[in-house]
């Protein structure tokens, strides 16, 4: 009767919070039992039958072993302790892309000293040991006997890190991908080169960094490259590089000649120049070599290539570009964009890469690749996504998850509020083309001292939105999750900022001794 009731409270929804706190909640939940079994923290181990050598998969169960260290063994239970966890992965070749398959089944049985952990992928594990991290009371040291199917609602859950206008240091990087992956993200879009620097340090066009960048060092070399996207393969994570253009590339003409267009005066904040020149031929010779480089160095099979805010005022006042347009027909600088963004997109194409662009490249009727997906971050997303679901692309929002923008103070919750799907007149096969969104925190007032406690625990609460069901909508019920999880971040030296008036950690933060 007790084990009826208490699954029968579980699947029906809110009743369950203060027993599984689970950010973000999982799909399928269901309390199996109402023993709870101790984690015997000295004979812990996590087992796999043939993975041991794998890369994700060792360095993942190292990650989960080297967590529950720090904890003390809970009180012997009558029925036993937890001893072990088992995995068991049947796709092992799979590798990490946007789309691969996470999903997992997790059995805490009240029966036995062994925790099952099924997934089809690599990936699927490093979302499940999470979830299992993440049922461990720390006061008590006890599991829920629980059963666990889960997968994520969209296959795009992004975040957004900008290392432009200020720099992030790699293992600053890292800690912001353990706390991403903490919450299920699987997309970091590397927001890496702007206006004020041009951080990336290129092989072929050194000069870039070299002028570009605030000084060498600060700067990404190809092995700080690497070791991002390896660490943040580890933790099932995608990383998208950014290079944005033809606007915002003020950095890019002080290592290169020629490359922007020369305005006196009207160029970007005022000074000399602004956007990229299209006009000039050598540029898309750059910009071929330098994007063989970016896509053939990071293995996402993705590149965002930005066209945001592109300004027409420094292209008007070039008396050179203007006497160009007229020669090649161009009649306007929206054309003028269109001609630039084709050649950029044909490149691309030329790379096998596939893109997502700034909303802008859609609302000015730009031609684009059919399989170009739209990033929607300006007001009115819902008329917007509607647009372009309507037109056939794929698309990801941001509006209203910029997480730089701070206020006084639960904003988290106006995140979780918001239903990307809901999109007045579009139909259930326009919707498939809402493939996720995105939480963005740009760098203007973000660097090193802050980004961490400035993005969590408040991006979970987008990650819950764009991984759980679209039913789980109670504010009430994820507070109290949230705060659980914001301590688990704590006690893996995550300093994320509290979100309840009176709480306390049972694991506080202990400082930035263990980096
Ligand atoms: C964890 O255990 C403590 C002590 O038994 C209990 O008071 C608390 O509610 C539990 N927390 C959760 C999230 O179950
Ligand atoms: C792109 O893919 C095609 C077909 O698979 C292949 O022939 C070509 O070499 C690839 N190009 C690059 C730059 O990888």
């Amino acid at each position: 009767m007790m084990f009826l009731l208490l699954s029968l409270l579980l699947t029906v929804g809110e009743a369950n919070f203060n027993i599984l706190p689970v950010v973000p909640f999982p799909q399928e939940a269901e309390m199996i039992s109402t023993v709870r079994r101790s984690l015997h923290v000295e004979e812990f181990k996590i087992t796999t039958d043939k993975l041991r050598e794998d890369k994700v998969i060792s360095s993942t169960i190292s990650r989960y072993e080297r967590y529950f260290e720090r904890f003390e063994r809970g009180p012997a239970s009558p029925d036993g302790y937890v001893t072990e966890v088992s995995v068991t992965v049947a796709d092992p070749t799979a590798q990490l892309k946007i789309g691969v398959d996470e999903s997992y089944t997790l059995n805490i049985n009240p029966l036995s000293p062994v925790v099952k952990l099924a997934a089809k992928t690599r990936f699927g594990v490093v979302r499940g040991l999470e979830t299992f991290y993440q049922l461990y009371n720390i006061t008590d040291g006890t599991f829920p006997s629980v059963k666990i199917k889960d997968y994520p609602r969209f296959t795009y859950r992004g975040f957004l890190i900008d290392t432009s206008r200020h720099f992030l240091p790699v293992d600053t990087i890292e800690k912001v991908i353990t706390g991403l992956a903490m919450s299920k993200f699987n997309v970091l879009h590397w927001h890496i080169v702007d206006d004020p620097s041009f951080p990336y340090y290129s092989p072929t066009f050194p000069s870039l960094a070299e002028k570009g960048a605030y000084d060498m060092n600060h700067v990404y070399r190809i092995s700080d490259i690497l070791q991002v996207i390896s660490y943040a393969e580890d933790h099932g994570i995608v990383v998208v590089p950014e290079f944005d253009t033809p606007g915002h590339t003020l950095s890019w003409g002080k290592g290169l000649e020629n490359f922007l267009t020369h305005c006196p005066g009207v160029g970007t904040f005022g000074g000399d120049y602004g956007p990229i020149n299209p006009s000039v031929e050598a540029n898309y010779q750059v910009l071929q070599k330098l994007l063989a480089e970016v896509t053939s160095l990071f293995p996402s099979g993705f590149i965002h290539l930005g066209g945001d805010e592109v300004p027409f005022n420094c292209w008007a006042a070039n008396q050179e570009l203007v006497a160009w347009m007229k020669k090649q027909g161009i009649q306007n600088f929206n054309d003028l964009e269109s001609y630039y963004e084709e050649r950029l997109l044909d490149i691309v194409h030329h790379l096998n890469t596939s893109y997502v662009v700034w909303e802008e490249i859609f609302n000015n009727n730009l031609q684009i690749q059919p399989d170009t997906i739209i990033h929607v971050w300006k007001d009115k997303w819902q008329a917007t996504m509607g647009k372009v679901i309507k037109a056939g692309y794929k698309t990801i929002l941001s509006s209203p998850w910029y997480l730089n923008y701070i206020s006084f103070s639960r904003d988290w919750k106006t995140y979780y509020q918001v239903e990307p799907l809901k999109i007045p007149g579009a139909t259930a096969e326009e919707l498939n083309l809402v493939i996720g969104g995105e939480a963005c925190m740009w760098g203007e007032y973000v660097d090193a001292t802050n980004i961490l406690s400035r993005t969590f625990p408040r991006a979970s609460a987008v990650a819950e939105r764009l991984w759980s069901s679209e039913k789980r909508t109670n504010v009430a019920d994820m507070e109290f999750r949230l705060d659980k999880h914001r301590c688990g971040m704590c006690a893996r030296d995550i300093p994320a900022e509290t979100i309840i008036l009176r709480s306390y950690c049972p694991v506080e933060f202990s400082g930035y001794d263990h980096w």
